[in-house]
């Protein structure tokens, strides 16, 4: 099953992702994570994308879908895979459908309001990748996996905000590239975790 979840940023995106890839044993990939990651590790990929991470705004459309490409021609995609955040241009999609079929798209529903809390109380695991919230923490400053949970730089009210906007200008257009399409699957993502995956479950009809 070869899956794609767009939403707003902090939608649920990447704890949905964390449930879905659990269930049916496919490859999560997150194209924020991979930006990260090559920004810890001081790659030239990770330099051009810290530039605009920083800014709340999109990393260029060539330099993600190379990303991107490179992953799917990996072994463990042919089984199927779960993008998350990846497309999210219409130019990214458009190149998307020459690289591979997609299956669903789980556009993750959610109203903007409740989108500063979520992420500037979110924290994260530099290491494996989950996503906590302050408010049910209680304190703990670690992730499951033993690791430190770390503040994102780009979860900053300002930048938050910048997100949203770049989100409503140049992702928001792929509901309707999906849905014309017939691949799109919306789900009510303001509520509970669990209750947010059932959805997505039944919806998927699996
Ligand atoms: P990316 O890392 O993808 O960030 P994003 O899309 O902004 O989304 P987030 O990861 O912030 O949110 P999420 O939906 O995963 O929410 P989460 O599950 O963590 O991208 C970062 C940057 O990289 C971009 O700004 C861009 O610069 C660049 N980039 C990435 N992909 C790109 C692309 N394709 N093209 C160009 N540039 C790209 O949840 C958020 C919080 O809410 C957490 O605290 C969580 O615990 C909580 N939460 C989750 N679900 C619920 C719920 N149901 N109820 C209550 N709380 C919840
Ligand atoms: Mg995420």
């Amino acid at each position: 099953m070869n899956i794609i979840l767009l939403g707003a940023p902090g939608a649920g995106k990447g704890t949905q992702a964390a449930y879905l890839v659990n269930k049916f044993a496919i490859p999560h990939i997150s194209t924020g994570d991979i930006f990260r990651s090559n920004i810890k590790q001081r790659t030239e990929i990770g330099l051009i994308a810290k530039s605009y991470i920083d800014k709340g705004q999109l990393c260029p459309d060539d330099v993600t879908v190379k990303i991107v490409e490179l992953r799917l021609a990996n072994e463990d995609c042919k089984k199927g895979f779960l993008l998350d955040g990846f497309p999210r241009t219409v130019p990214q999609a458009e190149a998307l459908s020459k690289i591979t079929d997609i299956d669903y798209v789980i556009d993750i529903e959610i109203p903007f309001e409740r989108l500063l809390h979520r992420l500037t109380g979110r924290r994260v695991c530099a290491k494996c990748g989950a996503s906590y919230h302050v408010d049910f923490l209680n304190g703990k400053t670690t992730c499951d996996c033993g690791e430190e949970l770390i503040h994102r730089d780009d979860d900053t009210e300002e930048t938050v905000s910048k997100r949203i906007n770049v989100y409503t200008q140049q992702t928001q257009p792929l509901i309707d590239y999906y849905r014309e399409r017939g691949k799109l699957i919306s789900v009510n993502g303001d509520q509970a975790v669990e209750a947010v995956f059932e959805e997505i479950v039944q919806k998927l009809g699996k």
